[in-house]
């Protein structure tokens, strides 16, 4: 083929091989495509387990493994024994990760577990050193004490909060587990050991009261646990989140009620606010800020209520362990630069800073707020006062230097907030246009 193609090539100035050597192109082209089809749909086939029977097989082992004793949790009895989770379909499966959506008693959930079998975690070192004890009686129990002990430590090691510094924030969950004065089976442990040892759950196990910026768990059954299902924002298909499909959920009949369109009006200076809201929460709520490093509507969704919530926190990190994360040696600042998380370099020592350079809120102004409120998106209504305003606010907030001294950020951040309510306000003050259109126009508004 590369042969024919060169010869083709060759006489590519000759007018008569002119129309071959096209072919030969074409052709070359087609077969070019079509291996790169067969070698996707190859990898789908063979490396990527995502079916129903597969997810049906784990869920099986799972409760067969319940039924023996091994493991358990509040899910357990629903999934195995009661038959009220209902199975719906395989979202993900790689590498053993396994992510399915499943109805709870009717509330739509999501499965996760990084590890597909219960058996890949690690044991839970206490439960060997028992069973290396022997018989000494009553070895079916452990002080909860001991287990607050080795959670909390693990939970550290997994956030990368063992730098010594406060850490009011597993003490509150570890709080939360002693109040439970109770002793804990071998079940329960070794299922809230294979549990701890998946970084997201930890994660989201620790901010679930503290925030509601993060998706809920809702329960757990061995490894696996369920968090709330939320519809991601998407980049794919331009819009960043389908507030459409929000709206219809939300209304048993989505056109009867003059409400259901104004809200479906206010929705982007709302969902705005609550992102304001998440950086401000993140930022000065927890004993350490947190970092968001990979921001992009596919990892934020939107509850019904119009509250974000981070749903992938692969990419977030608390302070010290992103002081490590950015502390590496440089030759020029873009050797600085973790995904969204950029410091600067040292030139002197050849060393990044530590300390994160840009912030959350600088950006989301600018992966997020700038295209929502673009002049080519806003359309007519891009020449209002209002509308201009914000305009130049989130274009300020998109550029402020992270050097920059505190009281300006919070200016900025004030005014932003100000105008987004303004702006949400004024929007449920009109109501003259058709429903259709309205509808249209927040779609479009949502365009990137
Ligand atoms: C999980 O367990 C099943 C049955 O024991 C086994 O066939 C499968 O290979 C295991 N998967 C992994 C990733 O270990
Ligand atoms: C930890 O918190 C206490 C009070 O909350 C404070 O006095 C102390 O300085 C803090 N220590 C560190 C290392 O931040
Ligand atoms: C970084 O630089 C230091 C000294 O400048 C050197 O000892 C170290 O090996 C370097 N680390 C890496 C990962 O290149």
């Amino acid at each position: 083929m590369w042969r024919s193609l060169r010869g083709a090539l060759r006489c590519l100035g000759v007018k008569v091989c002119r129309r071959s050597a096209l072919l030969v192109i074409l052709l070359w082209l087609a077969s070019w495509l079509f291996l790169n089809g067969l070698v996707f749909v190859h990898r789908n086939m063979f490396s990527d387990f995502c079916t129903d029977h597969k997810s049906k097989e784990i869920l099986q082992r799972v409760c067969a493994e319940y039924q023996q004793g091994v493991l358990t949790g509040d899910l357990c009895e629903d999934l195995c024994v009661a038959g009220r989770v209902e199975y719906k379909r395989c979202l993900y499966y790689e590498n053993g990760k396994k992510v399915m959506a499943a109805s709870w008693r009717g509330v739509p959930i999501v499965l996760k577990s990084k590890l597909e079998n219960f058996s890949s975690y690690e044991a839970l070192t206490l439960l060997e050193y028992q069973d290396a004890a022997g018989g000494a009686g009553g070895e079916e129990e452990l002080s909860p004490l001991d287990v607050v002990f080795y959670a909390t430590l693990e939970i550290k090691n997994s956030l990368g909060l063992e730098t010594g510094a406060n850490l009011t924030l597993p003490r509150l969950w570890g709080q939360k587990l002693k109040e439970n004065e109770r002793t804990y089976s071998r079940a329960e442990l070794a299922s809230l050991w294979a549990l701890l040892q998946q970084e997201e759950y930890t994660f989201l196990r620790v901010l679930q009261d503290l925030t509601h910026h993060v998706a809920k768990i809702l329960g757990s059954c061995g490894h696996f646990y369920a968090v709330e299902y939320l519809a991601a924002g998407h980049a794919w298909d331009q819009y960043i989140f389908s507030l459409d499909e929000l709206m219809l959920s939300s209304s048993p009949n989505p056109w009867s009620g003059q409400e259901k369109i104004i809200n479906a009006r206010d929705m982007v200076p709302r969902v705005a606010l609550s992102f304001l809201e998440m950086v401000e929460h993140f930022e000065n709520d927890f004993s350490h800020s947190l970092h968001l490093c990979d921001i992009k509507p596919e990892n934020f969704a939107i509850r019904k209520d119009l509250t974000v919530v981070a749903i992938d926190v692969d990419m977030a990190f608390f302070e010290p362990k992103m002081r490590d994360i950015l502390e590496q040696n440089c030759t020029s600042d873009n050797d600085c630069n973790f995904f969204d998380c950029i410091s600067k370099c040292d030139k002197a020592k050849n060393r990044c800073g530590p300390k994160r350079k840009n912030s959350n809120l600088q950006v989301i102004c600018e992966k997020i707020f700038r295209p929502w409120f673009s002049p080519t998106l806003l359309g007519a209504k891009a020449g209002l006062p209002l509308q201009v305003a914000l305009q130049r606010a989130v274009q300020e907030c998109a550029e402020i230097d992270g050097g920059e001294d505190a009281q300006r950020t919070r200016a900025v951040r004030e005014q932003l907030k100000d105008l987004l309510v303004e702006l949400s306000q004024e929007d449920t003050g009109h109501q003259g246009e058709g429903q259709e259109h309205k509808m249209r126009r927040v779609h479009t508004a949502l365009h990137f």
